[in-house]
């Protein structure tokens, strides 16, 4: 079977209600698009979990803020498609806003995990994890997939589509995949396409100050001022941070006596670019 391409979510349900019936378990891959290695891992892992893969390509309006980047995030449809095509991707669910936001963007029910939705990123970007909690539901609900995979260079808010998949009680099996990383330790991601060529040599400092503060952390650095020193890090490399926070890795609440499993997850500007990466550390038992 090649790679069918749809846009309404009748086609969705008509294509894997077929897959369905002839016993294949589904694996679905999100996206906005311009997919790049990071991404293809998904797709791979996620075939490693199901016998057919659905990938979606939407860029969500929801999750932009009204200064943010959403008219320019890059669009490349046709690579993206020759891409999953070339990974022998069942479907492809190409959904224009009102397949996902039937009563309008402004009027359409929204999705929010309070609390853990509203720090770390959440913070500096309001209503950020609304748009992605709403727009992952509403694909859930669409595409129906025993399992779906998410990358965990977006920590926060993979931990924020495990609780919304608990909450709610939807029948899907969240499994996270490592970090892609440039030889030079930067995190794949689309935005790393606004950096200049200056911009993109600095980058990787942003993964050296998380390496730095993991190491602290193991000597007995305390997290205060392993925070701290990994700021102090980023401002002198010439990015502006946003934060770098270590927290536990099971609700990102932060580390009290006897937490050994933690991460370090930091948020960066650079130019006009938001850099956002993490790492994680399990302390030692003392
Ligand atoms: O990680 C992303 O690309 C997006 O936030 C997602 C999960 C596809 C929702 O729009």
């Amino acid at each position: 079977m090649g790679l069918i391409v749809v846009s309404a979510a009748a086609d969705v349900r008509r294509v894997l209600d077929g897959l369905r019936r002839r016993g294949q378990r589904i694996g679905f891959v999100p996206t906005m698009g311009n997919l790049h290695a990071g991404h293809l891992r998904l797709v791979q892992e996620a075939r490693r979990h199901a016998d057919a893969v659905a990938v979606s390509i939407y860029v969500n309006p929801l999750q932009f803020g009204r200064n943010e980047d959403f008219d320019a995030y890059p669009r490349t449809p046709e690579q993206d498609r020759q891409a999953l095509e070339a990974l022998g991707v069942e479907l492809l669910f190409l959904p224009g806003e009102r397949e996902i936001y039937p009563r309008g963007l402004e009027a359409t029910t929204r999705v929010e995990v309070p609390g853990v939705g509203e720090i770390l990123c959440g913070a500096f970007r309001p209503g950020h994890f609304r748009g992605v909690a709403t727009v992952v539901a509403r694909l859930f609900h669409l595409v129906q997939p025993d399992v779906a995979l998410f990358g965990k260079k977006d920590y926060q808010q993979l931990l924020i589509i495990r609780l919304m998949v608990a909450d709610l009680g939807l029948p899907v099996e969240i499994v996270d995949v490592e970090t892609v990383r440039e030889p030079d330790g930067l995190a794949l991601s689309s935005r790393n396409r606004y950096l200049s060529a200056e911009e993109r040599l600095r980058a990787p400092r942003l993964y050296a100050a998380l390496r730095a503060a993991r190491q602290r952390l193991l000597a007995g650095g305390g997290v205060e001022a392993t925070e701290a020193a990994a700021l102090q890090e980023l401002s002198a490399a010439g990015l502006r941070p946003d934060y770098v926070g270590v927290r536990r890795q099971h609700d990102l609440g932060a580390p009290q006596a006897g937490d050994r499993r933690l991460v370090i997850l930091a948020a960066a500007w650079l130019g006009r670019t938001r850099l956002i990466d993490n790492l994680e550390i399990e302390l030692p038992v003392n």
